[in-house]
Order: C-alpha cells, then structure tokens, then sequence
C-alpha cells in the first residue's frame, strides 16, 4: 500500500475494508449504487471487510424505537439481498460492540470543535435551529471515525457525499498519532469510485437522492415493486434534448447524466459504453431501456428482502455473531488505545 500525504506509511497496516449504512428507514438506488453494490462486488479481492448498520448515527436524529428495530433488520436484510455473505463479510450493528462508542469517546477529546462545526452535513442537519441539535450530530464524525479505526480499516467504500468525513476520520488519525508519538492508527483510503457515486434526485439534478428528500417521487426505493419503479423514471425530470455522442456532452445536463450514470452503474459498464449504444436516442426511449434494466436488477433485492424480513429471529442471529466476530477485532485494538492514552486498567 502506498504511503500517504503526510508521509506515514501505512504499509504497516494489512488492507481491510469497512463501512457503515444508518438503518434510518428506507434504502434507496443511491445507497446501493453508491454503496451496497460495490460492498458486495468486491467482497472476493481476498480482503477482509466489516459492514456495519451504525444505529448509533441513527440516534442522533429521533427515532422511534419499534422503528428503529425493524430499519435494522431491513437493512441487514438489504445487505444480504444485495449479495453480501455474512459469512464473508463480518456483518453487525454498532451498538451490540460498546469498542465504537468507548473509541469514540477518546476522539471527541482528539478532534477540535471547529473541525465539527466546518462539517456540511452538520450545517444541513442542524439547520439555523444549532442551539436545538443533539450534541450527538455535533460529534458524530467522531464515532464515525471510531467505527472505522477501531478495526483499523485501511478502505472505506463509500459514495461521495461522505468524503468529508473521511478526511475529518484522517485528521483526527493523524492528530492522535502525533499527539501520542506513535504510528498507532492508519491514515484511511476512501474509496468513490464506479459511475454512481453520487446518485442525484429524479426531480432536480441538483441534489442528491435521498431518504430524506419529502417527495417519494424524487427517489426509487429498494423496496419499491415494479411498477413504481418504472412510473418513477417515466416520470423522472430530464431536457428536451436526445442524448448525446460522447459523455462530455452531458457535462451541463445534470439530470440527463444521472439517469446515464444509473444506467451504466446497473449494467456494470462505463459511461461511454452506455453513450456509445444510445447516442441520439430521446428519453421516450432510453427511460423504458432504464426502467426495464432498473426491475431486472432490483426487483430481485426486494423480494429477497421481504422474504429475509419475515424471519427476525434469523436476522438477529447474524447481527449477534457478527459483533462477536467484529469484537474479536476491536477489543485489542481499544485495549491498546486505553494504553497509548495511559488508562489504567
Ligand atoms: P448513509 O447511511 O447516509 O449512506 C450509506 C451509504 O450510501 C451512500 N449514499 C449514496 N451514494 C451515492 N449516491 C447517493 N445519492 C447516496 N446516498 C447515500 C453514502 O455515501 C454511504 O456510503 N455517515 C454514514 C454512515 C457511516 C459510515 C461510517 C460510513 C457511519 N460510520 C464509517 C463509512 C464508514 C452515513 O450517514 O451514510
């Protein structure tokens, strides 16, 4: 492995992935696309990789408990529809490892305020109302960090909307490891990477798909049937212009990029495979060729889904042995932490 910016090497380190989805309600294409896609394509490189339902980060936003329990199990449930083995993959939610939250801990002493307040999606999250916000949205990419350096994670796949949180999660690594004198934590690598790491919204191209967006118009869900993924890229806003012979044609047209960047994400091509079979095509036709390759794909992960929803108890079970597994892990790693910071124990 490479040796990185600041000049550490991180060759110390043995490669392994993590990465972590909140169990906030609802996955959408961007979040398999942008993610659960990718974990489960490259689960075979022969590197060891921790999938984690952060239903910490979820809190830092009200949730209603009985919700909360079933988005976790939905979640784990779109992870292993998506195509990734728990038995590959170490596969669990954060708070059944207590390692999270005790790491996070010391790096809310590490990393600085301001680093925390710089953070985009706290200024969006917590809207003008700051004084009102948990003080858990302030620290949560101290946890976030935590999450990924308890393991020592070398790779965090992710789509591009985190990587700021990811250069914070570098910073306070380089901050504790200069605070402390030693080369103790890695200097993470994210991973953007694939045609769709930032999946935009089928009603403004402007903005990013999300669960949170208020119209269920602007988003395909991986639980949406059939027909209401197809209603929604009928219906999905684009220009008047048939498509054009070369991808740098689409740099000023942001909603037709995206339904482009869907398509070659889904069909596993590049982008200018994707514009070299439909150059000149209108959107009457290209939007039924998305629609009908958008059902192939995630009609399959629904069902598996539903059907992997039906038995909690199974779900739970992998959730419960992957913390076993994913503390097998952390618990040196904190331990040596503890030690580092001069914790008696
Ligand atoms: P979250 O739960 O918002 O999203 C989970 C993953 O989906 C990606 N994603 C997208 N990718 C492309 N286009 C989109 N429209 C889109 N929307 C979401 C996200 O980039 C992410 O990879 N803070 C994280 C969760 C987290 C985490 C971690 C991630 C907690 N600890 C440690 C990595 C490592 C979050 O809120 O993701």
């Amino acid at each position: 492995m490479s040796d990185t910016s600041d000049g550490q090497p991180n060759s110390a380190f043995t490669p392994r992935v993590f990465s972590g989805i909140q169990p906030s309600g609802g996955l959408t294409l961007g979040n398999y696309l942008g993610a659960l896609k990718r974990f489960a394509d490259s689960q075979d490189q022969g590197v060891q990789s921790v999938y984690c339902m952060v239903d910490m980060h979820a809190i830092t936003v009200w949730q209603d408990p009985d919700a909360l329990r079933r988005q976790t199990r939905e979640l784990t449930a779109g992870f292993i529809a998506s195509g990734v083995d728990p038995e590959k993959s170490i596969l669990f939610n954060q708070s059944q490892v207590a390692e999270h939250a005790q790491l996070a801990w010391i790096f809310n002493c590490v990393a600085r305020m301001g680093w925390m307040q710089r953070m985009t999606q706290w200024k969006d999250k917590a809207g003008k109302n700051t004084q009102n916000a948990s003080l858990g949205l302030l620290a949560y990419p101290a946890l976030m960090a935590a999450d990924i350096l308890v393991y020592h994670a070398t790779h965090v796949p992710v789509g591009e909307d985190q990587k700021q949180h990811l250069e914070l999660t570098r910073d306070i690594a380089i901050k504790f490891n200069n605070d402390y004198g030693v080369n103790f934590f890695p200097i993470t690598e994210p991973v953007i990477e694939g045609a769709a790491t930032r999946v935009m919204s089928l009603r403004d191209g402007s903005r990013k798909m999300s669960k949170s967006d208020p119209s269920d118009m602007s988003r395909i869900n991986l639980t949406d049937d059939a027909d209401t993924i197809a209603q929604k890229i009928r219906k999905a806003r684009t220009d008047p212009e048939p498509l054009p012979d070369t991808a740098e044609g689409l740099a000023e047209r942001p909603e037709a990029r995206n339904l482009v960047n869907i398509y070659a994400a889904l069909a596993n091509l590049t982008v200018d495979q994707v514009i070299a079979d439909h150059a000149g095509q209108q959107f009457g036709t290209f939007k039924p060729a998305l629609a009908d390759l958008a059902v192939a794909k995630l009609e399959p992960i629904s069902t598996e889904m539903k059907r992997l929803t039906a038995d909690p108890g199974e779900i739970d079970a992998i959730l419960r042995r992957g913390s076993e597994r994913a503390r097998e892990i952390a618990a040196p790693i904190l331990a040596k932490t503890y030690e580092i910071v001069g914790m008696v124990r």
